[in-house]
């Protein structure tokens, strides 16, 4: 049989360092926090940590703005008590990766500040400097039409060098020029320094735009956001780019690689993830998934599409199949609290089993974010002025230019990715148990409810259930290796799948309603041949071959 990589077989937890836990007191999460919590992080059943950016940073996008690659930010710790970090997670079991951002550094960084000393400073061409256009009536413009993710146009202007620097994110964050072979030599750098330490892989931040067009041309029809991106998204370039890293670097060290990527389907994050000497990637962190209930960006909302959603995970399952690996994940730093999204704070115990099931039981790897396994829930703040987040602020900014200042505040409320980014609830004492200073950022209010301590000894508990979840993955043949299939595609409320794997099989049903709705098992399956395995609620029976659904049920069973 054919040599399975361990990748295949972990499942990750997602530290956002900043709101995990705090270890000195100054109202900050960091390393000796989350020296505290191994034991815990190792409870769960996962394999390893994927650290969200740990990097000197002055946080104009919260460490994925980055001023120096090669250092640990004071605010975390420091470079002594991260190799402890990865020493104490070593002898655990559990392997550690980091976050690399190289799409962009900070404007802070000394490439950046000796870049625009002048145009022949050795580190000029590390980034992406333009003279401006010559515009009606001598008005001096941008070098192109292109607008950024998060500010208003992609490029400021610097009155000195008379010239624009390239920033598809923030102002802060000026794009690195991957065509200069000096700027990729110092990603291989950076590589090799984390994994001669010891490190096991990383993810890498909005990989597939690390390639821009040559001539760097407008883009027409305009997009309201991120207008440009057929010219900076997936070009051949970013996968030659990724190939040297892999050759030079990655393949001669056991790692692990996955990708960010917005906006790339599945048939083309095939290029990077097909098993073979082609592949770049492990696996690819896709969003279609997450855009159930919204177009493109979270300010276009609409009400929950579940069809939307399973055509999102059943083509990744569907087009990756025998061929590469997915990334599987429901909550992340990028986004609102998923219960809130596609399940229901009412029923946020049963819908959280649910949603947690319906990912996990696919093919792939799953990823679980900080609070995700205690099910903790949006936290709308009551001012605008308290949110902290860059792409947060260019949201309300657009919004406000087609909307009342309340429906701004109700849309932020309800989609800001700072939902995600409270501090973790760890016990009902002051501050959730996260700091003995003052937080940083707004503790939700309903930590005396929900909190790992209170779940620790609940048999119930959405914190145990993932403790279950992640056992029975791995120690089922059928959802490691077993091949994916839908039932009822077009079914509004139920989201029903089969692993299967040789005679072993699973059989996934997720009800994505509070109504009780009949539910048939599929015509060639009879249920009562199959056992119960995982469900959300105390008692389950069958009447026919199916039943009543009950708010969010989730029912997952077996046949071997
Ligand atoms: C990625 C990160 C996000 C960040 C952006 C710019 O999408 O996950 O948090 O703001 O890249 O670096
Ligand atoms: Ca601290």
């Amino acid at each position: 049989m054919a040599f399975t990589p361990w990748y295949k077989d972990m499942a990750v937890y997602h530290i956002w360092p900043r709101s995990f836990c705090d270890g000195n007191g100054d109202g900050i999460g960091d390393l000796w926090g989350v020296l505290s919590k191994l034991d815990y992080i190792k409870s769960l059943g996962v394999d390893a940590i994927w650290f969200s950016p740990l990097y000197p940073s002055p946080n104009a996008d919260w460490g994925y703005d980055i001023s120096d690659y090669m250092d640990i930010h004071p605010d975390f710790g420091n470079l002594e008590v991260f190799r402890q970090v990865l020493d104490e997670a070593h002898r655990r079991g559990l392997r550690v990766f980091m976050d690399l951002v190289v799409n962009h550094s900070s404007d802070e960084h000394p490439w950046f500040v000796e870049s625009r000393k002048s145009k022949d400073n050795p580190y000029h061409d590390y980034y992406y400097w333009r003279p401006g256009r010559i515009g009606p009536g001598g008005k001096k413009l941008p070098p192109n039409n292109w607008t950024s993710v998060f500010e208003g146009d992609a490029w400021e202007y610097d009155s000195q060098l008379d010239e624009y620097y390239l920033h598809l994110f923030a102002k802060k964050q000026p794009d690195l020029n991957m065509d200069n072979p000096k700027v990729r030599e110092e990603v291989k750098r950076i590589l090799r320094f984390w994994l001669d330490m010891g490190v096991d892989g990383f993810r890498e931040d909005v990989i597939t735009f690390i390639s821009k067009a040559p001539g760097l041309p407008n883009a027409y029809p305009r997009l309201p956001v991120a207008n440009g991106l057929r010219y900076y998204s997936n070009r051949p370039q970013a996968h030659d780019y990724l190939k040297e890293f892999k050759r030079d670097v990655l393949s001669r060290y056991d790692c692990f690689v996955v990708g960010e990527s917005p906006m790339t389907d599945a048939a083309t994050a095939l290029r990077y993830v097909t098993e073979g000497p082609e592949q770049v990637l492990d696996e690819m962190i896709a969003f279609s998934h997450m855009e159930a209930d919204c177009f493109m960006t979270d300010f276009i909302r609409r009400p929950f599409n579940l069809v939307k959603m399973k055509k999102a995970f059943s083509s990744w399952q569907h087009k990756l199949a025998g061929k590469g690996w997915n990334a599987l994940y429901i909550e992340n730093h990028d986004h609102a609290r998923v219960i809130s999204r596609y399940g229901s704070e009412k029923y946020r115990v049963e819908s959280g089993k649910m949603l947690a099931a319906m990912y996990m039981l696919q093919k792939g790897t799953p990823f679980i974010y900080q609070g995700q396994e205690i099910g903790m829930v949006n936290n709308p703040l009551p001012e605008l002025e308290m949110y902290k987040d860059v792409q947060t602020f260019n949201t309300a900014r657009i919004a406000s230019k087609i909307m009342p200042k309340k429906k701004v505040l109700e849309l932020i409320q309800a989609t800001s990715r700072e939902n995600a980014r409270t501090p973790m609830q760890w016990d009902d004492s002051e501050n959730a148990g996260f700091t003995t200073g003052r937080p940083w950022f707004f503790v939700n209010g309903n930590y005396h409810d929900i909190n790992v301590k209170a779940q620790e000894d609940d048999p119930n508990s959405l914190l145990n259930f993932y403790r279950r979840l992640l056992s029975f993955r791995k120690n089922n043949a059928a959802i490691l290796r077993g091949e994916y299939r839908e039932y009822i595609p077009a079914d509004k409320n139920f989201y029903v799948y089969e692993r299967r794997h040789f005679e072993k099989r699973v059989l996934v049903i997720c009800s994505f309603t509070a109504e009780q709705l009949r539910f048939n098992a599929p015509e060639d399956i009879d249920l009562s041949q199959w056992e119960l395995a995982l469900t959300n609620y105390d008692y389950s029976f069958t009447i026919g071959n199916g039943f009543t659904s009950r708010p969010y049920e989730l029912r997952v069973y077996t046949m071997n």
